[in-house]
C-alpha cells in the first residue's frame, strides 16, 4: 500500500530495542511517510538523535522546554498532524503514564494530545511484561483503543530468555501500514473533485492563469478513491498524471470546467472545489497574435462564472465543498464564502503562509462547517489534509449511510 506523504509520528522511549527502531524510521521514510521522530529523555541515553534526525531530515523533539517560544504549539501540531502514532520501545513507563493520564514530558503530552490511532510496541524484561499492573494498564489501554502489538519471545538484552523483545522491524512496519490502510468509508459515494487553474485566453499565444499546480485537487481525488469514492476529477491545465483509478477529464478555460461540472452534477452525491478558477476572462479573444503597437495596451476583462455558486443554487441534497484561497481576513473571507455560496464546508488556506497555498506538496488549512464548527490544522501533506477533509464530510453524503449530515 502507498504510504507516501502520510504522517507518522514515533515516539521512542528508552528502552535497549531503541536502535530497532531506526530500522522502522527508516523503512517507513523510504515508503514515502513523513516521519517525526520524539525522544524520551532516556531514550537519549540509548541512541542519539542525531540518528534519527538523520533519518527522518527532520528535527527530533527531545525536549517539552527547549524552545519555550514554539512548545505548545508543536506538541500540539504533532499530535494535530499524526495520521499514526507508534510508541516503540513501549516501557512499562510510558504505558503506565498513559493508562493513567500522565503528561509530564513531549512524549507523554503529544499522545494524550492525539486523535491518531496510536500503536503501542512494548518491550521490557519479561518479568516487567508478565508483572500484573503493567498488564493491567495495556487492558486498559486495549479498551480505550490503543494498538498494541505482542512482544517477542526470545533471548533478552540481559541473557535470559522470554517474552519482551521487540518485534522485528519489518513486522511494526507492517503492522503500521495495516492501520494506515484507508477504511473504505466513501463506498457509494459518487464525488466530483475539481482541481488546477483555469487558462483564460487571450490571443492565440497569451493566457491569464494562476499559480495552482492541481496537487490540492489531485491529492483529495487519490484520498476519495482510496477510500472508495467514485471519483471523477475535472482538472485545469497541470502537469500531474490522474490518479490510478480516478476518471479525468481534462479542460482548460472556466467555461469549459463549469460545463463538465455542470454535465456530471446530476449524477453526484458530492462536489469538492480545490480548483483555483479565474474570475476574470479576456473579453475579447484575439484570433490572431496581438502585436506591440503601442507602449500601453488595456485588457477588458469579463467576468466568469462562479461555477460553485451556481451548484449551490442548485445543490439539492448534495454536499458542496469549496476551497477559499486567501491572502487576508482567512476565517472571516472564507465565512463568507460559504455563506454566499451555500457550501456544507469550506476549505481556508492562507497562500501567503510557507509551506501553504500554491505549488506546495504541504498546506495548512481551517475547516469551516455550515454549522459553525472550525477544525484548525497545522503543516500537513496535502495527502494528509485531503484525508482530514474526506473525515469531516464522509457523513455529510447522501447515501453514505454514515451519520446525519444535511445530506441525509
Ligand atoms: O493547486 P495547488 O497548487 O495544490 O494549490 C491549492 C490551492 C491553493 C489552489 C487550493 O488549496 C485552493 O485554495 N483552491 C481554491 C482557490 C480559489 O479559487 O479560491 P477562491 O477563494 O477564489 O474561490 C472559492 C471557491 O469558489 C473555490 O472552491 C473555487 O473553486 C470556487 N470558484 C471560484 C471562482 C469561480 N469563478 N468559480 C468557482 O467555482
Amino acid at each position: 500500500m502507498d504510504i507516501k506523504g502520510r504522517s507518522v509520528v514515533v515516539g521512542v522511549c528508552g528502552g535497549i530495542a531503541a536502535y530497532k527502531v531506526v530500522e522502522v524510521v527508516s523503512r517507513l521514510k523510504k515508503m514515502g511517510a513523513e516521519v517525526d521522530v520524539i525522544m524520551t529523555a532516556n531514550a537519549q541515553k540509548f541512541v542519539a538523535p542525531l540518528t534519527f534526525r538523520s533519518l527522518s531530515h527532520r528535527p527530533v523533539v527531545t525536549d517539552m522546554f527547549s524552545d519555550p517560544e514554539y512548545w505548545d504549539i508543536k506538541h500540539v501540531s504533532l499530535a494535530q498532524k499524526a495520521d499514526l502514532f507508534i510508541v516503540a520501545p513501549a516501557t512499562a513507563n510510558i504505558i503506565g503514564k498513559l493508562a493513567a493520564g500522565i503528561a509530564d514530558d513531549m512524549l507523554s503530552t503529544t499522545l494524550v494530545a492525539t486523535k491518531a490511532p496510536v500503536l503501542i510496541v512494548p518491550a521490557m524484561n519479561h518479568d516487567m511484561y508478565s508483572n500484573a499492573v503493567v498488564q493491567r494498564n495495556i487492558e486498559t489501554l486495549k479498551e480505550l483503543g490503543y494498538i498494541f502489538m505482542e512482544p517477542d519471545t526470545g533471548r533478552m538484552a540481559e541473557g535470559s530468555s522470554g517474552k519482551g523483545r521487540l518485534p522485528e522491524p519489518s513486522a511494526i512496519v507492517e503492522k503500521a501500514v495495516s492501520i494506515l490502510k484507508p477504511a473504505r468509508d466513501l463506498e457509494g459515494i459518487r464525488m466530483i473533485v475539481t482541481a488546477g487553474p483555469t487558462r483564460e485566453n487571450i490571443d492565440p499565444v497569451r493566457y491569464i492563469s494562476n499559480y495552482s499546480s492541481g496537487k490540492m485537487g489531485y491529492a483529495v481525488a487519490q484520498a476519495a478513491h482510496e477510500r472508495g469514492a467514485d471519483v471523477l476529477l475535472i482538472s485545469g491545465p497541470v502537469e500531474l498524471e490522474g490518479p490510478d483509478g480516478v476518471r479525468l477529464i481534462r479542460t482548460s478555460t472556466a467555461e469549459e470546467m463549469e460545463e463538465a461540472v455542470l454535465g456530471n452534477f446530476e449524477n453526484c452525491d458530492m462536489v469538492i472545489m480545490a480548483a483555483a478558477v479565474a474570475d476574470y476572462r479576456p473579453a475579447e479573444v484575439s484570433g490572431t497574435k496581438i502585436k506591440k503597437n503601442d507602449d500601453e495596451m488595456v485588457l477588458r476583462l469579463r467576468k466568469n462564472p462562479d461555477i460553485l455558486k451556481k451548484l449551490g443554487t442548485i445543490k439539492g441534497n448534495r454536499t458542496l465543498v469549496g476551497f477559499s484561497a486567501e491572502t487576508d481576513n482567512l476565517a472571516e473571507n472564507a465565512a463568507k464564502k460559504l455563506e454566499s455560496k451555500n457550501l456544507d464546508m469550506i476549505v481556508a488556506n492562507d497562500v501567503t503562509m510557507e509551506g501553504a497555498g500554491f505549488g506546495t506538496d504541504t498546506n495548512i488549512v481551517r475547516m469551516i462547517k455550515r454549522d459553525g464548527t472550525v477544525v484548525v490544522l497545522p503543516l500537513m501533506s496535502k495527502l494528509s489534509v485531503a484525508h482530514r477533509i474526506l473525515d469531516e464530510v464522509r457523513g455529510m453524503a447522501a447515501g453514505s449511510g454514515q451519520g446525519s449530515g444535511n445530506g441525509q
